[in-house]
């Protein structure tokens, strides 16, 4: 395990999950009932973007420096949420400042030393559990929630070639445990086709009502370079998408390079 996402937090990549991830917690809140957050792969929660690994790699002025800086009013539920938390926000953050008092929030975190950290930010924090396991693990072993109404953040670090398989095989079996959930799935676009295939295998697997949410920086052309990344959304919940559209767009607007690119697509029928 060698990716530590202290490096990466704050970058386009997280500025488009984490905006996304907002979205999709306030569609799914417009009904009382209870749910229940698991996060499978939540890093530490809450990021120093100004000293230590992330000034190092600089990637976050790319993201949310830029974003910050262009005051968007399209973002303003995801800006004024940065500017409360302080420090910046991870997943398990978000997820925890959004919760209501029936919610729950379940965070897995691998990484050793990340789970005591991830630990050490959310003691006493109201509806909150840490477990230091394997997320994909911790699918088969909190799915179907007793709530019935779940949103199942899966943002694997992608640091094995493997990784799209590994996703897709987890993801069909927590599919065949718990089909009304709501799965948001963050991905990597290098080049089209690992995602295309990714896509397939989710097809002929049989999962219903599937949408990707796209931000591409540049076209993706180049498969050495991050040029773009996705949410994958199974059971996207009502007034997500019409929500989701402008939100993209902006971050189009204020990360793209020329070529640049957004939308939704519609992967498999309801
Ligand atoms: C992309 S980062 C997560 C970022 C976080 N979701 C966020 O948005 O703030 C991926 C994390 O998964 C952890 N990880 C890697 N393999 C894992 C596994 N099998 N189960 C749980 N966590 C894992 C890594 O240590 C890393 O912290």
């Amino acid at each position: 395990m060698n990716y530590r996402h202290a490096f990466h937090a704050g970058n386009f990549a997280d500025c488009v999950k984490h905006a996304l991830l907002i979205q999709l917690l306030r569609a799914m809140q417009r009904k009382d009932k209870p749910l229940l957050v698991l996060d499978t792969h939540a890093g530490i929660g809450r990021y120093d973007l100004t000293g230590g690994p992330a000034e190092k790699t600089g990637e976050w002025r790319e993201g949310i420096g830029r974003v910050l800086a262009a005051h968007d009013p399209a973002l303003a539920e995801y800006t004024t949420l940065i500017r409360q938390l302080g420090l910046y926000p991870g997943s398990p953050a978000i997820a925890a400042a959004l919760l209501r008092p029936v919610d729950r929030l379940v965070a897995c975190e691998l990484h050793p030393e990340d789970a005591a950290t991830l630990r050490r930010n959310f003691r006493n924090a109201p509806g909150v559990a840490v477990h230091e396991r394997d997320g994909f693990e911790a699918l088969r072993a909190f799915l179907p929630p007793p709530e019935k109404r779940g949103l199942i953040l899966i943002d694997p670090p992608f640091e094995r070639p493997d990784e799209f398989a590994t996703l897709a095989k987890n993801l069909l079996a927590a599919y065949a445990k718990f089909r009304t959930g709501v799965y948001a799935v963050w991905y990597p676009i290098k080049h089209r086709a690992p995602v295309r295939a990714f896509f397939e295998t989710l097809q002929l697997g049989g999962v219903r009502d599937v949408i990707a949410t796209e931000l591409l920086r540049r076209p993706a052309l180049d498969p050495a370079r991050l040029n773009g990344c996705g949410v994958l959304v199974i059971n996207p919940p009502y007034g997500f998408a019409q929500a989701a559209l402008p939100v993209l767009d902006a971050l189009r607007v204020i990360l793209g390079e020329p070529g640049s690119a957004a939308g939704i697509e519609r992967i498999t029928d309801e």
